[in-house]
């Protein structure tokens, strides 16, 4: 499940976590039980941070619209694009009573009609027009547009913020991770397979389970354990781990000798022509060329690679692999309960071979999710029952050091700018 890109070996190096400036200590475990944790989180983490959402292909034509359903309770969003060009965001809250005004999940309407009452607003927010408007009070209707949310894109990102003035701009948030992250293309943005589920973890107990490779021998022994480890790096250690001040990233590590298994008729078939080398591969080495040569993807350039994980603050994981890139997200319900979300990108079929190999593999990646969200709920259990405080990690479980580290600090500031210091 590797790309030749160079014949570098596995080196094997430790130490991330001293490197990304972290301590070694144990890291508490009251954030993912803590019912007063849970509030000041949602209020100071999620209230505040700009949130990933989508992306502009989802909603490339005017009128075309998603709606994206936001923290604990749910914040119901509509995100479109006017007449104009512009990406907006707002409430799903009609101004007469209250009723959310689109369905959802997605569709195109140049005229958003509250199924209630039938007011109608333009894609732009403006009401447009009430029905039997005569027997209102004088409303104004400049006051009753639908009600805009803060939004802005990176990248092809669309990002909301609750704050309704944020603090700090999305390219200020991102700080120095847009930077590694620029020019990065996007291949077949516009068609995800989406899975969701809502699982009984905090959220962080299943975003974690997604940014360390130490659980993959043990958990996916049945499934893709060969993949990820060898006789060379027996416990998946992780080839690199770097932080950008609230988010980070890792590369993990994989076998460029594991073979395919020629009693597996199908798989050898699909992957005949495998020319990414790939068991993730979604796309040919041609559609993925320009993505693979990018720098930020398999940063440290060496054979034995698998994937990357591009973890944004606070609730987003876009991973890159030979075959292109998916995204997790990990949104909380209660302090024990969570959503999650996960979107991967296929490029159209080039023939049936490949349409063959796409289908393995999203078949077998899911597969793979499954194994992890199987796993959520024991986890979630062992923690709840206060037995232990704290959690024992080691230097491949950096990104979750680092997303602990970055919450407690978030949780404590009293503003953004300092949050970000
Ligand atoms: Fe929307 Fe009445 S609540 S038209």
């Amino acid at each position: 499940m590797n790309i030749a890109t160079s014949d570098k070996p596995f080196a094997g190096k430790t130490a991330f976590t001293q490197s990304c400036g972290l301590g070694t200590e144990p890291v508490p475990l009251a954030p993912y039980r803590s019912a007063e944790f849970f509030e000041r989180e949602r209020a100071r983490v999620f209230e505040r941070a700009w949130l990933l959402v989508g992306r502009e292909e989802e909603i490339a034509a005017y009128g075309d619209y998603f709606v994206a359903e936001l923290l604990p309770g749910g914040v119901s969003t509509v995100l479109n694009r006017g007449k104009d060009g512009k990406v907006r965001a707002f409430y799903n809250t009609c101004s007469h009573r209250g009723s959310q005004v689109v369905d959802g999940p997605t569709g195109n309407a140049r005229r958003i009609v509250c199924p209630y009452h039938n007011w109608t607003y333009a894609a732009d927010g403006e009401l447009l027009s009430i029905p039997d408007e005569s027997s209102f009070f004088a409303v104004d209707r400049k006051r009753c547009g639908l009600t805009p949310m803060a939004v802005d894109t990176w990248e092809g990102w669309i990002f909301v913020n609750l704050q309704a003035e944020p603090e700090v701009g999305l390219r200020a948030f991102l700080g120095d991770f847009a930077d590694r992250l620029a020019g990065v293309p996007y291949v077949a943005a516009d068609k995800p397979i989406v899975l969701k589920a809502d699982l009984d973890a905090n959220w962080k107990v299943v975003q974690d389970a997604f940014i360390e490779s130490y659980h993959i021998p043990a958990i996916h022994k049945r499934t893709i354990a060969e993949t990820f480890s060898s006789n060379e790096n027996r416990f998946a250690r992780l080839l690199d781990a770097r932080v950008f001040g609230p988010h980070r990233t890792v590369s993990m590590y994989g076998n460029p000798k594991m073979p395919l298994d020629p009693a597996n008729k199908v798989e050898m078939l699909a992957y005949a022509s495998g020319d990414t080398g790939s068991l993730i591969a979604a796309g040919t080495s041609t559609q993925m060329d320009s993505f693979l040569q990018h720098p930020a993807v398999n940063p440290t350039g060496v054979d034995c690679w698998s994937m990357d994980v591009n973890n944004l603050f606070p609730n987003t994981q876009i991973d890159f692999g030979p075959g292109g890139f998916w995204v997790h997200q990990f949104w909380p319900l209660t302090p024990n309960t969570s959503r999650y979300e996960v979107r991967f990108y296929v490029p159209d079929a080039l023939n049936a071979r490949q349409r063959l190999q796409q289908e393995l593999y999203v078949a077998r990646v899911i597969e793979v999710v499954l194994e992890d969200l199987a796993n959520v709920a024991r986890t979630q259990r062992g923690i709840d029952s206060s037995g232990k405080d704290h959690m024992q990690l080691q230097d491949s479980e950096v990104g979750i050091r680092h997303s602990v580290e970055q919450l407690l600090k978030w949780v404590d500031a009293d503003s953004v700018a300092e949050a970000l210091l």
